[in-house]
């Protein structure tokens, strides 16, 4: 059985665990409770009660299933015999009944959910638990020196900064690692481009962010021109040897890259700084080392006048083994040899027990020969685990990797300034009375969210079209839907005139359905955290938040907030609604995406 190591002991059926968490999960309540009665019907401990959600009730319990199988018995007997063992759940529901052939349906008493949604109100991390600790990298963004980023960047880029936020929030020890690639031989042609235009000139060249243009002269000249071509050879050994005065070069270039990068980061608020850089240069000294480790572990074989490993269970279009090259014919490292010291380095010198890879999808071949190589050099050894985590391509409207006016990919610095200007123009038709200075803030946040979200709101592995009119919408799975839904609720508390704190020690009274479902939303945030860090997707807590502002929106116009007549059913209506809204703010927050108080 493959469990996650990041949210197993969160999630498993190991009651030492739970019982010494106080959870306000009621899933999680249940299982623990439900786990007494298994237990005591199957005469062991470890039973698993197999909960899960249910159209008929509020959950239901498979775990007869399985432990009639055990026991040789009928598993509606079983079911029947752990309902009896269950005075346990009294406090929890209100009923239990056994259906099928041996489920056990279970529906939550309203006080229970009450009491949850009490301490949860009082819970600054609003019921989301931590896990023991785990050392994780996370791979993500690493664009090129010396080449603009473009859209291609923007998925591992947000895809990552959300994973961070969210392994940190739940107590992981996160390593963010930059590997930007700023090695190999195109620093040669770009090294002596640079000095043909002068630093001077260059570095006002680059400053300006045109990364690509400068890219493309060297390549042109590079194309042209021999004598260009035998200057960036040379230049490429100088700079392999440590000369110091190519290295000095180098340096500009990747520090005025590093600048613009960081220019985007800032935008974006990804928590990427130049303490996260950790580029392909970085693993230079142990390149040398990674091949003699392998040839002393007997892996390294001969191909094609090249030092290669065979992994098992590769093989190219021939059908012929597949090698993985770690030094070619002429001496050079390569992109592979780098992510094989890579490995090296995250474990033996950071500890990491686990390292994520936010890459896309058309690197999984080489980063699975990577890890393999790494296993079978004993450098990656179970508990520790590498992980891939892919995506899919960000595609035009022509359903094509996209790409702007001019057939380059679209750079990403235009792209965030399109979004911010067309978030500015539907809020100033939306909201007319907002100054201009809080017009732009709140542009800013929904224009930068709406990229964000709907990126992260698909499931990773998949291609998705990109679509201006769809993502600022406010309606349906958007982030300005989501981002009103909480405005709205800012501005029920304005209108309120009562502030959101005074109703945090209510305890709500769910007696409309509308408020019993928003209830049990608003309890599922945890499973829902859990749920997306167990499969590294994102998506997850979106499809949740849409949910709960689905529910929210249902609850609303159902049930009367301030105009309903009693005092009581309105500081309960109101202690669901700020809760609502602290949840969007923290989900949200942990996809990297800010809330403003008024839209
Ligand atoms: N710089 C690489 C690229 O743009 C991505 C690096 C991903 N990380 C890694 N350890 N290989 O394709």
């Amino acid at each position: 059985l493959l469990t996650n190591p990041l949210v197993a002991t969160s999630i498993g059926n190991n009651r030492e665990v739970m019982s010494s968490q106080t959870s306000t999960d009621p899933l999680l309540i249940l299982s623990s409770a439900l786990q007494t009665a298994f237990e005591a019907v199957a005469g062991r401990t470890g039973v698993d009660p197999v909960i899960r959600s249910s159209d008929r009730a509020d959950a239901q319990a498979n775990g007869a299933l399985g432990l009639a199988k055990e026991l040789g018995q009928n598993p509606r007997q079983v079911a029947e015999a752990v309902l009896a063992e269950c005075a346990g759940l009294a406090g929890i529901c209100s009923s239990v009944e056994v259906a099928g052939p041996g489920f056990l349906n279970l529906v939550f008493s309203n006080d229970f959910l009450s009491r949850l949604l009490n301490q949860v109100a009082g819970d600054p991390r609003l019921g989301i638990g931590t896990v023991p600790s785990k050392r994780v990298v996370i791979d993500y963004s690493a664009p090129n020196v010396a080449k603009e980023m473009h859209v291609g960047h923007l998925r591992t880029t947000v895809i990552g900064d959300s994973l961070v936020r969210m392994l940190s929030f739940v107590g992981h020890e996160v390593i963010r690692e930059n590997h930007i690639g700023d090695w190999g031989t195109p620093f040669g042609m770009l090294i002596e481009h640079l000095l043909d235009l002068g630093e001077t000139q260059a570095a006002d060249h680059l400053s300006l962010g045109d990364l690509d243009g400068f890219y493309k002269q060297a390549r042109t000249k590079f194309d042209a021109d021999e004598t260009f071509q035998d200057r960036a050879r040379s230049r490429v050994v100088l700079l392999q040897s440590g000369d110091a005065e190519t290295r000095r070069l180098w340096n500009l270039l990747v520090n005025l890259s590093t600048h613009h990068f960081n220019a985007v980061y800032k935008l974006l608020g990804v928590l990427l700084t130049d303490d996260d850089l950790m580029g392909e240069s970085a693993y230079n000294d142990l390149l040398p080392q990674v091949v003699t480790r392998l040839d002393k572990l007997g892996l390294l074989q001969q191909s094609a006048g090249a030092d290669v490993v065979f992994p098992p269970g590769y093989t190219n279009r021939e059908g012929e083994p597949l090698p993985l090259i770690v030094q070619k014919g002429q001496g050079g490292f390569n992109y592979a040899t780098s992510d094989l010291a890579c490995v090296i380095d995250r474990v033996e010198r950071l500890q990491a027990d686990l390292l994520l890879y936010v890459v896309g999808s058309p690197q999984a071949q080489h980063l699975a020969m990577v890890f393999d190589v790494a296993r079978m050099a004993g450098w990656l050894v179970e508990p520790n685990e590498a992980v891939h985590v892919a995506f899919g391509n960000v595609l035009g409207s022509d359903r094509k990797i996209m790409k702007s006016r001019s057939g380059d990919p679209l750079k990403f610095i235009d792209l965030i300034e399109e979004a911010v200007a067309r978030a500015d123009a539907a809020i100033a038709a939306k909201n007319p009375d907002l100054s201009e200075t809080e017009r732009h803030e709140i542009a800013r946040m929904v224009g930068i969210g709406s990229v964000k979200y709907a990126d992260l709101s698909t499931d990773r592995v998949r291609d998705y079209v990109f679509d201006w009119e769809r993502m600022l919408s406010f309606d349906g799975n958007t982030a300005p839907y989501l981002q009103y839904a909480h405005a709205r609720i800012c501005s029920i508390f304005r209108r309120a005139d009562t502030s959101r704190v005074s109703v945090r020690n209510v305890v709500p009274t769910l007696v409309e359905p509308q408020e019993r479902e928003l209830a049990l939303a608003l309890l599922a945030f945890n499973a829902a955290v859990v749920d997306t860090i167990d499969k590294y997707s994102p998506h997850r807590l979106c499809t949740y938040l849409y949910d709960l502002a689905t529910t929210f929106t249902a609850f609303y116009e159902h049930c009367p907030v301030l105009k309903d007549g009693y005092e009581s059913t309105r500081q309960s209506r109101l202690a669901l609604c700020d809760l609502t809204a602290r949840v969007l703010h923290q989900g949200l927050a942990l996809l990297g995406i800010e809330t403003p108080e008024q839209m």
